[in-house]
């Protein structure tokens, strides 16, 4: 039986569905922390499982008779490590044979204020003992795509990343990596850099938002703290300077990976860019 923590997540849900393309719903273990919000799995067969990463005596059962794992970071930045190593220390009890972690691209190098609950629990992971496959994500696309609307209305994009490419790809196109590992063999011990084949600069994204929509629409870089100080105004608390660093750091290619290990992973190649703008022009 395969278990998804953070199941009733955007990214969780996606996994989800890819799983059920090849496992019979009742091999999936939906490891949720409100079960009542996952009724749709349920319809669907999948077994439904409390699991709140910040109460351990919900863990102990949620994995019970589960091979395989995959631990979704959590949302609540600051709060992670601990809840990610109970989560860690239930798997490993459970006698699970791959525990896969959504990790941050590069988490190890690039210095990311992001990165430092990611080291942790990475490092906590593969102390444990437990079989393990980093998924080390890039960005997501629909980081992105939401700043188009704004971008319309104003006339330009704003951001901090210099010309630093970024390689991102879908949310759907990391639930399908991780879906290839859950469901394939010799993932143990693995650390896989997942990003998108098409990279760009912020300008290259304007530049195609223009081009799809017959308006000028222009990138304006921003010191990083003049970012941040933007971002405040409507991020939760907190988060503004963490993306802040992470654009900024962007600039130095911590976004941007040519591997095209995500594509891979998953059999076909991630999906141009302009594809993921025209979506997202289509639902404005
Ligand atoms: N690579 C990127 O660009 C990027 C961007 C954003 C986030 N992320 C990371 O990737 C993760 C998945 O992304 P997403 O888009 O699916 O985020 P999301 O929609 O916010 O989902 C986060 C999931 O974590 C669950 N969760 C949070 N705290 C929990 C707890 N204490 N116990 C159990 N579950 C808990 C949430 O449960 P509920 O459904 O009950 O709320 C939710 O299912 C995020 O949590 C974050 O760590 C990556």
């Amino acid at each position: 039986m395969i278990a998804v923590t953070g199941a009733t997540g955007q990214l969780g849900t996606l996994v989800i569905e890819a799983l059920l393309k090849t496992v019979p719903a009742n091999q999936i273990i939906a490891a949720v922390r409100t079960p009542s919000k996952a009724k749709a799995f349920a319809d669907k067969g999948v077994q439904v499982r409390e699991a709140d990463y910040a109460r351990p005596e919900t863990l102990a059962s949620a994995f019970s008779g589960a091979t395989k794992v995959l631990l979704i970071s959590g949302n609540e930045v600051g709060q992670r490590v601990p809840q990610h190593k109970a989560v860690i220390d239930a798997a490993k009890k459970a006698g699970v044979q791959l525990l896969a972690y959504t990790s941050l691209l590069k988490a190890d190098t690039t210095g990311l204020l992001l990165g430092t609950e990611h080291v942790a629990t990475e490092q906590y992971l593969q102390a444990s003992g437990v079989p393990y496959s980093l998924l080390r994500n890039g960005w997501y696309t629909e980081n992105i795509t939401p700043g188009i609307a704004p971008a319309l209305q104003q006339g330009a994009f704003i951001g901090a990343t210099k010309e630093g490419r970024i390689a991102a790809a879908t949310r759907a196109e990391y639930a399908a990596a991780a879906a290839a590992v859950l469901t394939g063999e010799g993932h143990e011990n693995t650390i896989y850099e997942l990003a998108g084949d098409n990279a760009f600069t912020r300008a290259e994204f304007a530049a195609e938002v223009s081009k799809q929509t017959g308006k000028t629409i222009g990138y304006h870089d921003l010191p990083e703290q003049e970012y941040a100080a933007i971002l405040a105004t409507f991020l939760p608390h907190g988060m503004a300077p963490i993306l802040a660093d992470a654009e900024a750091k962007a600039a130095n290619g911590a976004l941007d990976d040519n591997s095209h290990t995500l594509s891979k992973l998953i059999g076909h190649p991630t999906a141009p860019f302009a594809d993921a703008i025209a979506d997202a022009l289509k639902a404005l």
